[in-house]
């Protein structure tokens, strides 16, 4: 950060620009994170003060609109200097912690026993090994009956069934109007190019960390390694096309 502010409307104008960028790859991105907040809300039923950690929350689409949706504490977990900026500028009573989850300590800045953990479109990102470890990690923070949830494109692996998968997709996103929208690369370049965010972050935490390519892991692939790390029973309990939302029992 240079040390000026960032402006509350102008963070809610460029995550609404990043909510907007998302659904060209995810256009029932809304409807996956009402599932996810279906799921969290019925574990989290007789909980007075849920505390949730959102993974890869980027600038907290999924943190706000879940705290609004369970309340307690939903803490939103990012290795991104500036998406986390956004986050934490547009959602101030929000929380925000910086954690790169294939580094060690970000446990600790989430405390206690979890309810829930939730994640969208990030754990793709992290390899194989990297992954067990931070399922290893969620496994023992979550109480009994706490969840892991991630919503995300989850590879399928037979052929045939995989081309459909994606043909579906990309059939729902023509439907949904979505495929002209802003592109990812198109998002970072308009937002190195904003004075207003220029002035706030410097130009390595704008470098944007990843193009997005993922770790090609199925959802069978997620289960074995989760179950591995102690979770007891995994599905999925939402999916359109290669559009999953995974839950994972503790
Ligand atoms: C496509 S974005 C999704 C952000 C948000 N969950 C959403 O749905 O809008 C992927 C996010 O994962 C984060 N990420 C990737 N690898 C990470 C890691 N090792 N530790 C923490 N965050 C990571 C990225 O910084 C990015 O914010």
């Amino acid at each position: 950060m240079t040390g000026s502010t960032l402006d509350h409307d102008v963070a809610l104008e460029w995550v609404r620009r990043w909510d907007a960028q998302q659904e060209r790859y995810i256009a029932d991105r809304e409807e996956r994170f009402r599932v996810i907040g279906d799921v969290v809300a019925h574990v989290c039923r007789d909980v007075t003060a849920p505390l949730v950690a959102d993974l890869g929350c980027g600038p907290g689409s999924l943190t706000t609109r879940l705290r609004g949706r369970v309340g307690g504490r939903v803490v939103g977990l990012d290795a991104d200097p500036f998406l986390l900026g956004l986050a934490k500028a547009a959602d101030p009573e929000g929380e925000y912690e910086h954690a790169d989850l294939t580094g060690s300590g970000w446990l600790d800045l989430v405390g206690g026993s979890w309810d829930a953990a939730v994640s969208t479109t990030a754990l793709h990102w992290i390899a194989p090994e990297r992954l067990a470890e931070v399922y290893r990690a969620v496994a023992s923070r979550l109480r009994p009956g706490g969840v892991l949830v991630n919503g995300d494109h989850l590879r399928e692996e037979q052929p045939a069934l995989r081309t459909l998968a994606e043909h579906v997709r990309d059939e729902r996103a023509r439907r949904a109007g979505v495929v002209g929208n802003e592109d990812w690369r198109a998002w970072w370049e308009a937002a190195r190019a904003d004075e207003r965010l220029t002035t706030v972050f410097t130009e390595e935490e704008m470098a944007a960390k990843g193009s997005g390519h993922g770790n090609g892991l199925s959802a069978r692939q997620h289960g074995e390694l989760l179950r591995a790390a102690g979770f007891s029973e995994v599905g999925t309990v939402w999916q359109h096309g290669d559009d999953h939302v995974l839950v994972a029992v503790r």
